[in-house]
């Protein structure tokens, strides 16, 4: 099988040519994002292995079926770029990489927080320039503090159990919540009212878009850290820096913005930022933000790059695939 692989990174390379070799799947790298412009790259291939930023809509979809593409392998989780129902109208079949590491971006989470709360960012730069005070770098303890997990799936238990670890108190709202799971579960207004820390592990839905807003975060304790290393958009992000400025919220870490497609992945170093908001997070001292870099393990990378390759080379053996994503009378039905 042959694919031509958009979105190619440095780190994606090695991975993929590895279970390729093992699996008998070839790999055509580019550069480039799939878009309508660059569909044509994918001339005498199998399909197309993609990532979150590349375009799947109904032109992109019909230009690769009429190329004789038969696969779209997703090396992420989410499906938010692709035209599913136009997937299945052009006969392409799809699946994608449900989990890969929790422990990747649970262990990002806490590094995160640690860093802000012991000002670690800051006095790494001190000491590279020799200066050794302490004063400004006043941190807190996390035991005996009180996190708040929104979501306590894959990701959000391996957080909380990091954080007993710390001995840290443990609440936690889910919609969904686990059912003898030794979890404390609240309502996300208590959960927004006692936690020192609140930490999003929740998807992006239409319920969950802008949970934390100005309504919500005057809900808070005043000083609350705020994680994100979920979905931007779980956040207003305009409302946030007004919740910073007006020291309700003590600090917050990002490894995912709202707008992030514009930025995100690729080196702005030397630009002028269009994006006010961003910039204005990150010039703030409180503020750390990272790259959507939680699941940027050797063993995410890993696991990212066979489970893509199975994915196709089950579909294309065996017919199925329990990965698959089916548009079927208007739904999205896993697995196949
Ligand atoms: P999961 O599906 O295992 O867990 C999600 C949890 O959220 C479930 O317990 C579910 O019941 C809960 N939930 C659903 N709707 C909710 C609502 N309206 N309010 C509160 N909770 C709700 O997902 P997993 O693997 O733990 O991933 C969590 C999120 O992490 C993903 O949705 C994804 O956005 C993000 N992620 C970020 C990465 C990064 O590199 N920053 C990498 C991988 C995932």
């Amino acid at each position: 099988m042959r694919f031509a692989f958009f979105d190619t990174k440095p780190y994606d390379k090695p991975s993929f040519e590895r279970f390729g070799a093992e699996h008998g799947v070839k790999f055509k790298f580019y550069d480039t994002k799939l878009t309508e412009d660059t569909v044509g790259l994918a001339r005498n291939c199998d399909g197309v292995c993609t990532f979150v930023n590349d375009t799947m809509n109904a032109n992109v979809l019909e230009g690769l079926a009429d190329l004789g593409c038969k696969y779209l392998a997703l090396r992420c989780a989410g499906y938010n770029n692709v035209d599913l129902k136009a997937a299945a109208a052009c006969g392409l079949r799809l699946a994608h990489v449900p989990a890969y590491s929790p422990y990747a971006v649970a262990e990002h989470t806490m590094a995160l927080l640690l860093t802000i709360i012991r000002r670690t960012h800051k006095a790494y730069i001190r000491t590279r320039d020799f200066n050794f005070l302490l004063n400004g770098l006043t941190g807190f303890d996390l035991h005996g503090k009180t996190v708040g997990v929104v979501g306590t799936g894959r990701i959000g238990r391996v957080f909380i159990d990091i954080c007993k670890g710390f001995g840290m108190n443990v609440i936690a709202y889910d919609k969904f919540p686990a059912k003898d799971s030794g979890i404390t579960y609240v309502s996300l207004e208590e959960l927004l009212a006692q936690s020192d820390i609140v930490s999003l592990h929740c998807p992006l839905t239409d319920e969950t878009h802008h949970l934390i807003n100005c309504e919500t975060i005057k809900l808070t304790k005043k000083g609350v850290v705020i994680i994100n290393t979920s979905r931007g958009a779980l956040i207003d992000a305009e409302c946030l820096l007004e919740g910073i400025k007006a020291r309700q919220i003590g600090a917050a870490c990002l490894d995912v913005y709202e707008e992030e497609t514009d930025y995100f992945f690729e080196d702005f170093s030397g630009h002028i930022l269009h994006d006010d908001i961003l910039a204005r997070l990150i010039s703030m001292p409180n503020v750390i933000v990272t790259s959507h870099q939680a699941f940027l393990t050797e063993e995410a990378l890993n696991n990212i790059a066979e489970t893509t390759v199975l994915n196709m080379k089950q579909l294309h053996d065996e017919g199925k695939c329990p990965n698959e994503l089916i548009w079927k009378n208007g739904e999205i039905i896993h697995g196949s």
